[in-house]
């Protein structure tokens, strides 16, 4: 049973160019309208940005120890202090980015992972949406979109192949909402989205 006094908690995950910031914009906008509380939109990484998307010769171990830290300061600074204040949250990326690019990207062993995370203790989010779209589709948005690709991106679609699979994967285990997209417009993976939501019973 969710804290009422406590906003909610959403996060978004998929692939690069599954269109999850376009929804996340949007999403927060409805939420806010539909309870009435302030909605902080946020991402991650947040504050170690340039220093992890830069670095090429980073360890893979390092990398996921990176991530957690960024996620530990985000976690203090912005999720925490706002949902107590009874703000809403939509996170794009969390914990499961690091599930699936870490791992099912780069090869880092699960259980270290899946131990690392779970030592942090880092809140549960009250619901994931998981945009569920082909690697080629979102490979092809990346490259229309961008000039000046970041190191995953880079790693083209060889690593979004292999972090679709692993988001997958994971959506067998958990109880995301799934969203497909292909073949499907803004407005439709919007609808989609809603209605799978208020189907949760937050608000
Ligand atoms: P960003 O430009 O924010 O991409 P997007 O808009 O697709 O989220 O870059 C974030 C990149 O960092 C993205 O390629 C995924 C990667 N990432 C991880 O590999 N592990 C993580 O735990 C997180 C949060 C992000």
């Amino acid at each position: 049973m969710r804290d009422d006094k406590k906003g909610i908690f959403l996060v978004v995950e998929g692939v690069d160019g599954s269109g999850k910031s376009t929804q996340a914009a949007r999403l927060a906008d409805w939420l806010e309208n539909r309870t009435g509380r302030e909605t902080i939109r946020t991402a991650e990484p947040y504050i170690l940005r340039k220093l992890i998307l830069r670095r090429k010769d980073l360890n893979s171990l390092s990398e996921v120890l990176l991530f957690l830290a960024d996620r530990a300061e985000h976690v203090a600074k912005i999720i925490v202090p706002n949902l107590e204040a009874g703000n809403n949250i939509v996170c794009e990326r969390y914990n499961d980015s690091t599930l699936a690019y870490q791992v099912g990207g780069h090869g880092v062993n699960l259980k270290q992972v899946e131990n690392l995370i779970s030592a942090c203790d880092f809140p549960a989010p009250d619901a994931t949406v998981f945009f569920d779209i082909s690697p080629e589709i979102a490979f092809e948005r990346v490259g229309a979109r961008n000039n000046k690709l970041d190191k995953f991106e880079a790693e083209g679609l060889e690593l979004i192949k292999k972090v679709s699979e692993c988001y997958r994967e994971h959506q067998k285990l958990f109880n995301w909402i799934r969203i497909f997209c292909d073949g499907l417009n803004e407005d439709e993976v919007f609808e989609k989205m809603i209605s799978a939501l208020l189907l949760e019973d937050l608000f």
